[in-house]
């Protein structure tokens, strides 16, 4: 049997997740790097196995669960098992904006891709990190999900308008809490990864953390010993207040 760790992390062309995708490679697993779009995807990948890491392209839209059954039904066959899923695709679309005016397209469309995309692979998936027996599920998460921090005046997060993004990032930390629970004891450990704020298309070019240094709170989550934690949401320095 080939004892080499599988990883499969979503949305892995760009931004943190690429750079999840290349911690992990560079950490000795083969990163199977999921893409929406394909051509996108084969760039990362040439990328990274440049660089002499294991990476293979899949393509995945979170969104299409023909496309996800494909992806699930190709690792099925190829590898067997799972190790690790990172859940890592999500939108911030235009119009996302303060409760009061935020548009209900703009809710379905972010709830579309960051809440039930995110379930449908998990649940897609599971069976495959139930074979591997031990394994680690890590969603992004973000601190604009945290209602302590939202719900403090005087923190920067309470100032950020974006409820659609916001909202699904807190029903990404409730999947977390609760599939963490459903699986307590079966050697897949679940928890949610704030990676701060990240030099990235979504995070704006201009912001503080590079992506590589927001996609190492998910790669040590994705790498947790068996007698790690399960269910719980951690930044950088720690864990965050739900
Ligand atoms: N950057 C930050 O400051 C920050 C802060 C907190 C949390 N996060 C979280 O970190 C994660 C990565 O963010 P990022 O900054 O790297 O964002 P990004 O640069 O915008 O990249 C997002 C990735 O998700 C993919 N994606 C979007 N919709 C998809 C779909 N339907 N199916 C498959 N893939 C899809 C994108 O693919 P395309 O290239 O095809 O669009 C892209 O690969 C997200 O979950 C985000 O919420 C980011």
């Amino acid at each position: 049997m080939n004892t080499t760790k599988i990883a499969l992390v979503t949305g892995a062309n760009k931004g943190i997740g690429k750079e999840i995708a290349r911690q992990l490679g560079q950490a000795g697993f083969t990163v199977l790097a999921a893409a929406r779009d394909q051509e996108r995807g084969q760039l990362a990948v040439k990328e990274l196995v440049a660089e002499g890491l294991d990476v293979v392209g899949v393509q995945l839209d979170v969104t299409d669960q023909a496309s996800v059954r494909a992806a699930a039904g190709w690792v099925a066959a190829e590898y067997g098992r799972l190790d690790v899923l990172v859940n890592n695709a999500a939108i911030i679309p235009a119009g996302d904006t303060a409760v009061s005016e935020v548009e209900a397209d703009v809710l379905r469309s972010t709830f579309e891709t960051n809440v039930i995309g995110l379930v449908g692979v998990t649940q897609a998936f599971l069976p495959l990190l139930r074979n591997a027996g031990e394994a680690r599920i890590v969603n992004l998460s973000s601190a604009l999900a945290s209602f302590a921090l939202v719900g403090d005046r005087w923190s920067r997060m309470s100032t950020v308008l974006l409820f659609a993004y916001n909202a699904s990032k807190a029903a990404v930390n409730m999947a977390t809490v609760m599939l963490a629970n459903e699986l307590r004891g079966t050697g897949i450990l679940v928890n949610a990864a704030d990676p701060g704020q990240c030099a990235t298309d979504m995070g704006g070019l201009d912001s503080p953390r590079t992506a590589a240094e927001g996609a190492a709170v998910a790669v040590r989550l994705a790498t947790l010993d068996a007698d790690g934690p399960t269910g719980h949401v951690y930044a950088e320095d720690g864990r965050l207040p739900w």
